[in-house]
């Protein structure tokens, strides 16, 4: 390659404001995050104004730090990359405007980019040597998708929820088991502690699609679970409840994941988004990697929640490959992966 490539990237789809400044696509130079997380805590969940009054709060802020942390100037950028969806749609107008304006000023183009394709090349950043194809499981609050990653930029989704994300799951669960939000890495750390086999919850199988996820029955079984002990004046032990309900949706990852690698022959597979930063997740896809002979690769925690080094990444090969987008770019809250809305 003759010259370095600069991108300066935001992140701001849901409750992290985030900017990056990425070279040549797997060189993370800074990788700036605010996390919204305590203001949304009090009331259990993300508040959509909450969430894009704090973006446009910080957003200048997290930039500036980027570029500076970096030690760049924001001319010397070659492009400037920003999620455009999917997202709440006033959290994502926040960098859409705010990527759109740094361009229009300094003629720096523009690179709008899918959240899950973010997601999806934070593996990059970390496992120098990781190219397509791979399949990659992606579980994070919004979404549960395994996808054939079959070129850089080009995805063939062979499984999804067909209700609650694998995220969302830990979340309402969390709130049940009274952990309150964000409810992953409580149910994490706590299960540490708890019997994976204390209690038995139901792996669901979605019949007509081998490779699709819900968790919605699951979600119910450990509020049944939890209304019957109390009726019957029963101990609830939380921390084998966090066990059994967090086995229960590795089980179905792992096992639908295993099964499509070998399908697809690749041998190699990947884990993507905020959950696969939960430590009996990866352990049990090292396990069962290693025990088929499949290359397992997985970012760093920082890397597999919401940041915009993941937003630099992906848009670096869309760069490459002459994406470019007008002023004209819109938040597109549904956006659909392997969509490009140019
Ligand atoms: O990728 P992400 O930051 O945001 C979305 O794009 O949705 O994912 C956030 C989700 C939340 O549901 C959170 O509870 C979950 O990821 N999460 C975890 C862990 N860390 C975050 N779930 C299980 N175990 C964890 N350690
Ligand atoms: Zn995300």
């Amino acid at each position: 390659m003759d010259k370095d490539i600069y991108v300066l990237a935001v992140e701001s789809s849901c409750d992290e404001t985030a900017a990056a400044v990425v070279k040549n696509g797997r060189d993370v130079l800074s990788n700036v995050i605010y996390s919204q997380i305590a203001l949304h805590t009090e009331y259990g969940g993300v508040v959509p104004e909450i969430a894009s009054r704090k973006h446009i709060e910080k957003i200048n802020q997290v930039i500036e730090q980027a570029l500076l942390e970096a030690h760049k100037d924001l001319r010397q950028m070659d492009a400037i990359a920003v999620t455009y969806g999917p997202g709440l749609v006033g959290a994502l107008l926040v960098g859409v405007s705010e990527a759109k304006a740094i361009s229009f000023a300094t003629g720096i183009p523009l690179v709008g980019v899918h959240h899950i394709e973010g997601h999806i090349s934070a593996n990059y950043i970390e496992n120098k040597d990781l190219e397509p194809p791979f399949i990659c499981l992606v579980v994070s609050g919004g979404h549960s998708h395994l996808v054939v990653v079959k070129e850089y930029g080009e995805y063939e989704i062979i499984g999804r929820t067909r209700d609650d994300a694998a995220g969302e799951a830990f979340d309402k669960v969390a709130r049940a088991i009274g952990l309150g939000y964000p409810g992953g890495p409580k149910i994490d750390k706590i299960s540490r502690q708890g019997n994976p086999d204390a209690i038995h919850f139901p792996r669901a199988k979605v019949g007509d699609a081998e490779y699709d996820f819900s968790f919605s029955g699951l979600k119910s079984a450990v509020l049944n679970y939890l209304n019957s002990c109390q009726m019957k004046g029963e101990e609830i032990v939380t921390e084998d409840v966090a066990a059994s309900f967090q086995r229960a949706v590795i089980d179905v990852l792992v096992e639908h994941s295993i099964r499509a690698v070998k399908k697809y022959g690749c041998r190699k597979f990947a884990i993507a988004g905020g959950v696969a930063s939960n430590s009996a997740l990866r352990e049990a896809f090292e396990r069962e990697c290693e025990k088929e002979g499949i290359a397992f690769y997985h970012p760093s925690p920082i890397y597999c929640t919401d940041n915009a080094a993941m937003i630099g990444t992906a848009a670096y090969y869309e760069f490459l490959k002459g994406v470019r987008h007008g002023f004209d770019l819109n938040a597109v809250p549904n956006l659909k992966l392997g969509e490009r809305v140019l």
